[in-house]
């Protein structure tokens, strides 16, 4: 498209200018009445990341995410950072129970088998093809490494095949934005507990988008400790459900297992300790001849977990004078650490989110969410990007 303009119509000039108008050249004396020239302005098509950068200020983003940083290979496609046109997940929990825990060979390689069929379906079930979409977006850490090269090296080969523009996001936000699905009235600040398999970390959230990682588990993650546990009382993998179910049963007070550093003043965790204490216990009592109530110690390990992560939680939240707060990741399923946090917050009137359980496991529509809002900064990955296994928050 072009257009002629009088080089002292400065209104004009702007507008046209935002518009993508670019000068082309000059007609002399192009108007009769004045004899002024006329700069003739010619619009070119927009660069991708500018097309996808407009897309996202209306909401009108159509966004491919792709995640794979532990044992799931996911993919979504999402309109606007918030509806979800699909959502494929396909785990290899499977795969990994007989082993007790995930093993990163097995999950890269079956990242390598699953990935072109998650993500045809994910585009398929969006009723979408390549040309719609604005942007590819992809988790590049933090997680195993074997396993986020496979989607980092997808995406990048998808970006380059289409030129479409490409989006890496911290796995972490991810999780915080799983929160803002299904609970649209949720705005920072707030405090997110991020608690997995492969996490257990407090975030502190000013404003979308900006993160400060307040503390981490300085050893196992909290559904580590959960999975160590299970395995220790026969109760196979993932061993989180299995003992939280066995806990509803048993005594919480029944064994007095360490609450570490529960007054360290700080936001980190340590669970190994009590991960071995579990296993002494649990030795001891054996070997003493006692008959061991597995309800008990569920409940008495599980109560030893919950107690600190509420208690830090709640004091990073009264901190940083927050009124919302975040709890994801595969652990917030579990029904006392939710109950805990919720009457705890609750007395001092901040409120709890907790996505659906689908929400909090891992998942690409949370990659796509916390994408949208790298979009509408132009906040754009290279095509020269690599997996970052310990990629940090903030
Ligand atoms: O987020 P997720 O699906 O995968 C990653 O680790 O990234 O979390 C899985 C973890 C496992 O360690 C599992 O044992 C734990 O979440 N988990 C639970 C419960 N359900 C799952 N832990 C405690 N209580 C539960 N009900
Ligand atoms: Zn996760």
């Amino acid at each position: 498209m072009t257009l002629e303009v009088r080089p002292s119509n400065d209104e004009a000039l702007g507008l046209y200018g935002s518009a993508g108008f670019e000068l082309e050249g000059v007609r002399p004396g192009y108007y009769p009445e004045t004899h002024e020239d006329a700069l003739v302005l010619w619009s070119r098509p927009l660069a991708p990341q500018v097309r996808a950068m407009e897309a996202a200020k209306t909401g009108g983003d159509l966004v491919l995410a792709i995640e794979t940083s532990c044992d799931e290979t996911a993919a979504a496609v999402m309109l606007g950072g918030e509806q979800q046109l699909s959502s494929i997940v396909a785990s290899q929990v499977d795969f990994h129970a007989r082993f007790g825990g995930v093993v990163p060979e097995i999950a890269s390689r079956k990242h390598t088998e699953a990935i072109v069929a998650v993500v045809t379906a994910a585009i398929s079930e969006a009723g979408v093809s390549l040309k719609d979409l604005h942007a590819v977006a992809v988790t590049h850490g933090p997680g195993l490494v074997g396993a986020l090269v496979v989607g980092v090296a997808y995406a990048k080969g998808l970006a380059l095949a289409t030129g479409l523009p490409l989006l890496g996001v911290n796995h972490l936000e991810g999780h915080v934005h799983a929160a803002r699905l299904t609970d649209p009235k949720l705005e920072p600040p707030l405090v997110a507990l991020l608690v997995s398999g492969g996490h257990t970390t407090l975030v502190h959230v000013p404003e979308w988008g900006r993160y400060e990682a307040l503390g981490r588990t300085l050893d196992d993650a909290a559904g580590e400790a959960f999975d160590k546990v299970a395995k220790v009382l026969g109760l196979g993998y993932p061993g989180g459900p299995a003992i939280s179910l066995l806990a509803e049963t048993g005594d919480p007070a029944a064994i007095p297992f360490p609450r570490a550093m529960l007054r360290s003043g700080d936001f980190d965790f340590s669970l190994s300790g009590l991960k071995t204490a579990v296993l002494q216990y649990v030795d001891r009592e054996r070997a003493a001849g006692c008959e061991v109530s597995l309800p008990d110690v569920a409940a008495s390990f599980q109560q030893a977990v919950v107690d600190v992560q509420v208690a830090k939680t709640v004091r990073a939240a009264k901190e940083y004078g927050v009124r919302a707060v975040v709890l994801a990741g595969g652990v917030a399923a579990n029904p006392a650490l939710r109950s805990a946090l919720a009457s705890a917050l609750g007395g001092e009137g901040i409120r709890l989110s907790v996505p659906p359980t689908e929400l909090c496991t891992d998942n690409a529509s949370m990659i796509a969410a916390a994408a949208h809002h790298h979009l509408r900064e132009g906040r754009f990955l290279g095509l020269g990007a690599d997996a970052v296994p310990n990629l940090r928050l903030g």
